[in-house]
Order: C-alpha cells, then sequence, then structure tokens
C-alpha cells in the first residue's frame, strides 16, 4: 500500500509503527488508536528492520519521548495560550487533528508529499475518523516553494502559529533545512510558537551514528544535517529558543535512562527537542 511512496514519506510508516506500538503498552505516554491503520502493513517491516540490523533489537525510545513533549505543548499552546492555527511540516501519518482535545475555532494545516497525505485521506476515510478542529491536508515539497500552497489553503499570517518540525530536519541540507525556518518565521506572526526535534553535528559525525547513517541512506533517506547550537540557528530569525536534551527532566517520561545504557541505541546521543517563540511569546512558559 505504501508502495506509491518515495523512500522520504515511507519513514512516516515507520513512525507510524512505533506509535502503534507505544499505544498498545499498558504504560502508553500517549494514545494514538489509528497509528496501525496509517502504518499500513509495510510501517512493521521498515520498524524491526532498523531495529534488527543497526540497534541490535533494542527499541529506541526517542519517537515516543518526543511525541509526548510535543502533545503536552500544542495542548499547553492550545489551551493557556489561547492560539488556534497550527501547521504540521511534514507531518507524515501524524493523527493529532483527531486524537487530541482542540478548542473550537483551532485549524491545523498538515504539510507533506502530495502522495502521503492522499494515502492517508484514503486510510482515515475508510474507518470515518472525525477531527476535532478543522484539518487541511496540504499537499508539497517542503524543499521547492511551499508557502503559497499554504497561504491558499487559508493559512493567515497575522495570526500567531504554530509550528510543529516533527521528524524532519536531519533529512534536509543545511542549505534547504535554512530556507525552511526563512519561510517559516516570514510567516508567524509575534506570538509564533515553532517546536522540533533535531540532533548535534557532532553526534551525527561520531562514530555511535555510523551504522546508522549508513542504514539510512541505502534505505534512501539519508540523515544529511544536524547543528551544535540551535539557539544560535533560529536566533539568527528571531526566535527566543530552549532546548530539551533527550533525558533531561523535562524529555524522559521514564524512558530515556534505561535507553542511554543499551548499547544499540547509543547512536541516539545528541538529539534534542527544540522550543521558540517568537516576541510576544515566552519559550519558558511552554
Ligand atoms: C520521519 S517522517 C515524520 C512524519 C511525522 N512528522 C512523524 O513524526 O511521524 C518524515 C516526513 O517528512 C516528509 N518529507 C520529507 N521531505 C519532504 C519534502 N521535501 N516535502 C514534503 N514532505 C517531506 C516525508 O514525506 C515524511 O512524511
Amino acid at each position: 500500500m505504501g508502495g506509491v511512496l518515495d523512500p522520504l514519506a515511507r519513514t512516516a510508516l515507520w513512525t507510524a509503527s512505533m506509535r502503534a506500538r507505544e499505544h498498545a503498552r499498558a504504560d502508553r505516554l500517549f494514545e494514538e488508536p489509528l497509528a496501525g491503520l496509517l502504518a499500513t502493513e509495510e510501517g512493521p517491516l521498515i520498524m524491526s528492520g532498523f531495529e534488527g540490523d543497526v540497534q541490535g533489537g533494542v527499541q529506541d525510545p526517542a519517537l515516543a519521548v518526543r511525541t509526548r513533549y510535543f502533545d503536552d505543548a500544542i495542548r499547553r499552546a492550545d489551551t493557556i495560550r489561547g492560539l488556534r492555527q497550527f501547521v504540521f511540516v511534514a507531518a507524515g501519518m501524524d493523527t493529532r487533528a483527531y486524537r487530541l482535545g482542540w478548542s473550537e475555532g483551532s485549524s491545523l494545516f498538515e504539510l507533506d508529499r502530495p502522495a502521503l497525505l492522499d494515502l492517508k485521506s484514503g486510510l482515515l476515510a475508510q474507518v470515518g475518523a472525525q477531527s476535532g478542529c478543522s484539518v487541511q491536508p496540504v499537499g508539497v515539497d517542503l524543499t521547492g516553494g511551499w508557502t503559497t500552497a499554504l497561504a491558499a489553503a487559508g493559512f493567515i499570517s497575522s495570526a500567531p502559529t504554530f509550528w510543529l518540525v516533527e521528524g524532519l530536519l536531519y533529512f534536509l541540507t543545511v542549505d534547504e533545512r535554512d530556507t525552511l525556518i526563512k519561510e517559516m518565521t516570514a510567516l508567524s506572526a509575534p506570538g509564533s510558537w515553532l517546536l522540533a526535534d533535531y540532533v548535534t553535528q557532532t553526534s551525527l559525525d561520531s562514530d555511535a551514528m555510523r551504522a546508522w547513517r549508513v542504514k539510512m541512506a541505502v534505505s534512501g533517506h539519508p540523515w544529511q544535517s544536524g547543528c551544535d547550537d540551535p539557539a544560535a540557528m533560529l536566533g539568527g530569525h528571531g526566535w527566543a529558543t530552549t532546548v530539551a536534551g533527550y533525558g533531561s527532566p523535562e524529555a524522559d517520561f521514564g524512558r530515556w535512562a534505561a535507553a542511554e545504557l543499551a548499547p544499540g541505541v547509543s547512536g541516539t546521543r545528541g538529539r534534542y527537542l527544540i522550543t521558540a517563540t517568537l516576541s510576544g511569546g515566552s519559550a519558558s512558559a511552554v
């Protein structure tokens, strides 16, 4: 079913599969009942291929931790800060539109490859999934000009926006990443938020990451960039930035410490979660 997708789009089946597995745990960090459907039959195969080849069978907790971290930030943006416009950049098979509570008047734009979004819409229609907000899929190439399509879909640039860039930045070159940040910033009213996950360049270049990077490259979706100073990367565009390393008190959820001890996932070190705001907001209150 994922056969129409390019290799990079297929990574969304992989992350959906990891969320389905998390959903099945008694101590799950979030509920994602639609993830198994959206993973298709291919997602579990990709997931087990990576865990078997690169991680010695050890499960990487990063996906569960980052999902919960971003869920909590979205809830706070909605209920505490009153944001009503959300853009998920490289949304993939994300189902937050269907599983989180949303305030009345909330709009969510999901940006991703057209083929991936078509597959997702078809699968969701099969089960009659109902979103709690106005959700608008916007098929684009994020490295090839996407802002016009977002505007045409009803995005309001004068309203503060919550940007979620989850599971994308490391797939971009430095130039593509910086262009994307520039484009998001140009569309961001004061009070906007930007959340993302990323990795240090130092970690990316380390021996511990070698097997992971080789496997990602031969699978057709190489990790191409990292950043050792995300505050400077975003600060240059006016964003006030805080960074939570996985395993820090706010990004652990009881999952990280054990994983750090497992040799198979040593390559997950150096990964972190970014929270940034444009003046008018407050990163510390996220
Ligand atoms: C690892 S998945 C992450 C999906 C989702 N955010 C998640 O966390 O499950 C990466 C996603 O980035 C999307 N993507 C990568 N490069 C893209 C591009 N140039 N244009 C549009 N989407 C892109 C892929 O299609 C895929 O859905």
